[in-house]
């Protein structure tokens, strides 16, 4: 009796132990799962710091709390899209020419158009669009609303829906500052929403108006776009956009037609282009992006289109973005 006795003790002794030690176990698995993220964290927030720390040019570059990445030729906007760093403006390109110019890009590898209601071409790039066999979800489109468009912006933003007839548009911008705008804003708010519109963004706003306006709306804007060339470089302007989490995008890269010879005959920037085997459009857009900001040069030249597109293959040492640097000369070349 003595001996069953022991014997049902020593059981449950061991099934006492063994529950101690499955206890003990999970605890050790919870702790190691734990450890493991906090590891992982620290890994994570080490890339970061690495990723900071990168050169300018590498295969990202970090601009505040903005990263590009060079390797996808992308970046990631705060409204959680990618978007390519490189594209082509539509500006002064109607009709057939704007139809070949954003089919020839698209032939190029160009991911990015940017057109507006202001340029009266809206329905052809989204014809280019739709008959370029690319994926529309491989293409980003940026159109903007006019101030003149503000009074009704509901309407103004179905009206782009239709003549670009591309399912839904990437983003919108307002063009620029003008009386209505917050509420034309907050329209085009209502229509990411509905799914309409997926990222917005602002185009000439500086430091001044972006302090007033950004309290006023809900979405911070994925971007700004502004003129920015080595002759008008915003050097003020973009670090404080950067700083926001917001994308910056030049306008008249090359200095816009009418000043496009100045700029590429530049004999600092001829230099250079000499120096890496590149032409001086090259040099000039590969400055913007290890700036940090996105291109988007106007052509309807599809050899230059090409070369726009070139830009990967080489970069700029820190001594020769700053002697491009020191070529500002704060000066605008269109009024807003
Ligand atoms: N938000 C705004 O207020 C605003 C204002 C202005 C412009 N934008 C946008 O910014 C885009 C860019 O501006 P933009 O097109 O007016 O000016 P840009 O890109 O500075 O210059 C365009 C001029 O450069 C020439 N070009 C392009 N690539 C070239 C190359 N590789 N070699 C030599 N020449 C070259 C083009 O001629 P070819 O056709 O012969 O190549 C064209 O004459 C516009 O298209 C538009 O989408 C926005």
């Amino acid at each position: 009796m003595k001996r069953l006795y022991n014997l049902i003790l020593v059981c449950l002794l061991i099934i006492t132990l063994s529950a101690c030690g499955k206890q003990t176990r999970t605890d050790y698995l919870a702790d190691k799962v734990s450890e493991q993220h906090i590891q992982t964290e620290s890994a994570e927030v080490t890339e970061q710091a690495e990723q900071e720390q990168q050169p300018q040019g590498g295969d990202n570059t970090m601009m505040g709390a903005i990263s590009f990445n060079f390797e996808t030729k992308s970046v990631l906007l705060n409204s959680g899209y990618e978007m390519p760093i490189y594209g082509i403006g539509t500006y002064s390109l109607t009709g057939d020419t704007c139809v070949e110019s954003v089919t020839a890009a698209l032939s190029s590898g160009v991911r990015l158009i940017d057109t507006a209601y202001m340029y009266h071409n809206e329905e052809s790039v989204g014809e280019a669009v739709r008959n370029s066999g690319v994926p529309r979800e491989e293409i980003f489109v940026i159109t903007k609303l006019y101030p003149s468009q503000f009074t009704d912006p509901e309407t103004a933003i179905e009206e782009a829906l239709e003549k670009l007839d591309i399912e839904y548009i990437d983003m919108m911008l307002l063009h620029h500052p003008g009386s209505g705008d917050v509420e034309a804003y907050l329209a085009m708010e209502k229509a990411v929403e509905d799914g309409k519109i997926r990222s917005l963004g602002l185009s000439n706003w500086y430091v001044e108006e972006l302090e007033e306006f950004l309290p006023q709306i809900n979405i911070t804007p994925a971007l700004v776009q502004n003129e920015i060339h080595p002759y008008y470089q915003e050097n003020d302007v973009i670090p404080y956009i950067q700083s926001l989490g917001i994308v910056v995008q030049g306008w008249y890269p090359l200095g816009g037609r009418g000043y496009t010879a100045q700029l590429l005959g530049n004999e600092v920037i001829s230099e250079i282009a000499q120096a890496h085997g590149k032409s001086s459009a090259q040099v000039i857009l590969r400055w913007n992006l290890q700036k940090g900001v996105v291109v988007i040069p106007g052509s309807s030249n599809p050899d230059h289109i090409q070369e726009n597109t070139e830009l990967f293959d080489f970069e700029l040492t820190e001594e020769e973005m700053e002697r491009i640097n020191a070529l500002d000369r704060n000066e605008k070349h269109d009024w807003y």
